[in-house]
């Protein structure tokens, strides 16, 4: 089974605080790392979605041993609502969002993420539903090609990619081919440690999954489930979203909905766990509270 170090154990822990007992939801389940740590540490029940179903079978094998505890489903953590709505729960005692894709989905022969790897090049989290990394760039235009890269990429040479990739015309299939389009089409100077395809490999799947949209939405919701003293967390692993989640828990601070930010600054995982796990590197931690009394 493929292996997934969870990042920051310690510091979900700490801002979660699920050793109050009570409900909790991991809205981002993936192998159940977080989720295993959050029922060790006292947490009642857990609830976990994800939108990979390959995730949420792994997933169910993981936290077997939970038992009732741990309901499992396979959806998009953008129906937060729906999914308590569902099952007549008003609010719960902790949230967990923890964003990206995780190691399986990168290192599992045949999801196309990598370019690490020759194969069809799909991409989805999801793989029911929506279109393939392939499809997409095949339907799109230069110009949103160009769009996509350098806004979800941060990519200098996102033009010159676009260009290329529209003049490939269909034959993007593959992530060996995606990867040889995109490294003939930037300008070669010196040595990199970083391969050059790997921007436009994230914006391509910041894109194909629509990982942004309702970001700020899902937050707000979440924060208006959460019982008195409740605690919201999101890791992030790049500065995109980042962004989204900083600028979110403030505005709900702002606004007087009770919410509390408890990082002024986001938390970063230390020397030792990014030595150990270096997908840790990028992430960035962000933790609000619900206020204590309602009203
Ligand atoms: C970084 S991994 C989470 C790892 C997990 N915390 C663990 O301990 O194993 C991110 C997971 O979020 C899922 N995901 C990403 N966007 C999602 C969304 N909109 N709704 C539900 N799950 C999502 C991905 O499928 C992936 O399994």
């Amino acid at each position: 089974m493929a292996s997934h170090a969870p990042v920051m154990v310690a510091q979900v822990l700490e801002h979660l605080a699920p050793s109050r007992g009570g409900l909790f939801v991991d809205c981002t389940v993936g192998l159940g790392g977080h989720a295993r740590a959050i029922l060790d540490a006292g947490a009642s029940n857990l609830i976990g979605l994800d939108r990979d179903p390959a995730a949420v079978a792994m997933a169910r094998e993981s936290l077997a041993e939970f038992g009732p505890r741990v309901e499992l489903i396979h959806g998009d953590y953008r129906r937060f609502a729906e999914v308590l709505d569902a099952r007549g729960i008003g609010s719960v005692d902790g949230i967990l969002v923890d964003l990206g894709v995780s190691s399986m989905q990168l290192d599992e022969p045949g999801r196309g993420f990598s370019f690490r790897r020759d194969e069809p090049l799909d991409m989805r989290m999801d793989t029911t539903t929506g279109a393939t990394a392939a499809e997409a760039i095949r339907n799109a235009d230069e110009r949103t090609l160009a769009d996509v890269i350098f806004e979800f990429g941060e990519e200098r040479h996102s033009r010159r990619i676009a260009r290329a990739l529209a003049a490939a015309g269909g034959t993007i299939e593959t992530t060996g081919r995606l990867a040889d389009v995109v490294r003939r089409a930037i300008p070669r100077k010196g040595y990199s440690r970083i391969d050059p395809a790997t921007r436009t490999f994230q914006a391509i799947r910041i894109w194909v999954n629509r990982e942004l949209e309702g970001l700020d939405v899902f937050l707000a919701a979440a924060a208006g489930r959460l019982n008195p003293g409740g605690r919201l967390v999101a890791i992030t692993f790049h500065s995109l979203e980042d962004r989204i989640v900083k600028h979110t828990l403030r505005s709900l601070q702002a606004a007087g909905t009770g919410l509390t930010v408890r990082t002024k600054r986001p938390v970063v995982p230390d020397d030792l766990e990014v030595e150990r796990n270096p997908r840790a590197r990028s992430a960035k931690l962000r933790a609000a509270e619900a206020a204590e009394v309602d009203g």
